[in-house]
């Protein structure tokens, strides 16, 4: 086997660890993998916050088929193809109101770096050509590109690659486990933090800054949830001074909140919204930007003949993505999955925060179909709890996702309790083994 395992550099992935037990995924269905041994695997994560709906759902995995037989490919710029704008028209049909204009790009990543161009290019076509600046926030993730990781603040991610995009800067993070730990939903304390905007106006000045850029909530970073009040300061502070807001809903979008889009659930729109993962259930690799009609507007004046906007990707709207994202929609629509984290969000709050008390859990979170359980980490080795958890897990038939010493569950939004159950059964019995 370690041969054959050679040649693959695994992303993200402990390789030589892995090569040595490796942990390997053959089939889908619902809400489980099987091993290629046939063992099943309760998958606790939706694969990677993707397969909202679930694995190898037929509407979905017909429609790609029935694609791939029609057509296979079809050129993105200067050229269209029927399926593009159906995609783009049902996906801006679920959207908050008012943002109503869709571009296609492959991955979450791709869609980070769209919405950062397309804000700086704006001011530009606007004639506030000095707003180039971006701000993230601290401990965000954005992607791994260069423009994702410079506005992200996650250090393992940004350390190791020079000096990233000029012209960045971040505004603090809302985790406070000192006064929102066991939080039932959105914390309480921290709406304050917003204001730290303020503090980079008065830095930069607001005629330097094209946007900001958070999640809602933020997920790979290990779940931090926005405290009360947060998002709409936040939006409050941009409308001032003319900033664009940009939520990056790469993971709560498509349902994981309980409306389509944290934004809805929130009540806060932002300009533009980046997204991917769910937009197709994760079966073909797709993401977008959906921004409001009056930036799109923006853009379009001058001769009709020239591009308004010099950006895309060869395979932005693929037609196998298109498909599997219409099939997605569909399948989202006919059995109320956008709305069914609201639904489910009590029983799930309920089991993982019987988690409290557990030995080294130092905070369970939770919000929609989301949480986080953070772990005390063991001392001089940062991430090694948490992972044994998700090895122990692993052993017993369940996936989990760990960053750091945080534990994220985000299931398929079609779980049933006996799923939540097992879930918490499973996962409290590994963290009590690891104490
Ligand atoms: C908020 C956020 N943005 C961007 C990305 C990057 O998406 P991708 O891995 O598809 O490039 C992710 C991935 O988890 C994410 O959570």
């Amino acid at each position: 086997m370690a041969e054959r395992m050679d040649a693959y550099w695994m992303p993200f992935t402990a390789n030589r660890q892995f090569k040595k037990a490796p942990r390997l995924l053959a089939r889908s269905d619902g809400m489980y993998y099987w091993t290629p041994e046939g063992r099943q695997v309760l998958d606790g994560v939706a694969g990677l916050w993707c397969v909202n709906a679930g694995h190898a759902r037929p509407k979905i995995v017909q429609a790609i088929a029935a694609q791939a037989a029609e057509m296979d490919y079809a050129p993105p710029f200067q050229m269209g193809h029927p399926k593009a704008f159906a995609l783009a028209e049902a996906v801006a049909k679920i959207a908050p109101a008012g943002m109503n204009k869709v571009f296609f790009t492959n991955s979450g990543s791709e869609s980070v770096e769209t919405a950062l161009k397309m804000a700086i290019a704006y001011h530009r076509v606007r004639g506030e050509a000095s707003r180039t600046r971006l701000i993230g926030r601290e401990r965000g993730y954005h992607g791994v590109n260069f423009g994702g990781i410079s506005v992200g603040g996650m250090v393992a991610n940004r350390k190791m690659f020079g000096s990233l995009l000029a012209g960045v800067d971040h505004i603090r993070h809302t985790h406070d486990l000192a006064k929102n730990a066991f939080s039932v939903g959105v914390p309480e304390h921290g709406a304050e933090l917003a204001d730290d905007l303020e503090r980079l106006v008065a830095l930069h000045d607001a005629s330097t800054i094209a946007a900001v850029i958070v999640e809602p909530i933020a997920g790979s970073t290990g779940v931090l949830l926005p405290p009360k009040g947060y998002l709409e300061r936040l939006r409050a502070i941009c409308d001032k001074h003319g900033i664009l807001l940009i939520f990056d809903e790469v993971i709560t979008g498509f349902g994981r909140t309980g409306q389509p889009f944290a934004a809805q659930t929130f009540g806060v729109t932002p300009d533009m919204i980046t997204c991917a993962k769910g937009i197709t259930n994760g079966a073909v690799p797709m993401g977008a930007v959906i921004c409001k009609q009056g930036l799109y507007d923006a853009f379009m004046q001058g001769p009709e003949h020239l591009i308004e906007f010099f950006h895309g990707y060869t395979y932005s709207a693929h037609p196998l993505a298109c498909a599997a994202g219409l099939a997605t929609l569909e399948t989202y629509a006919d059995e109320g999955l956008l709305t069914r984290a609201a639904q489910m969000q009590g029983t799930f709050a309920d089991a993982v925060h019987s988690m409290k008390g557990l030995p080294n859990v130092i905070d369970v979170r939770n919000f929609g179909l989301v949480a986080g359980i953070e772990l005390a980490p063991i001392a001089g080795q940062p991430t090694k709890r948490a992972f044994d958890v998700f090895l122990e897990c692993w052993d017993k038939g369940l996936l989990i996702r760990t960053t750091g010493d945080i534990i994220a569950l985000s299931p398929p939004l079609i779980i049933e309790k006996s799923h939540i159950e097992r879930i918490v059964e499973t996962l409290a019995a590994a963290i009590k083994r690891q104490a």
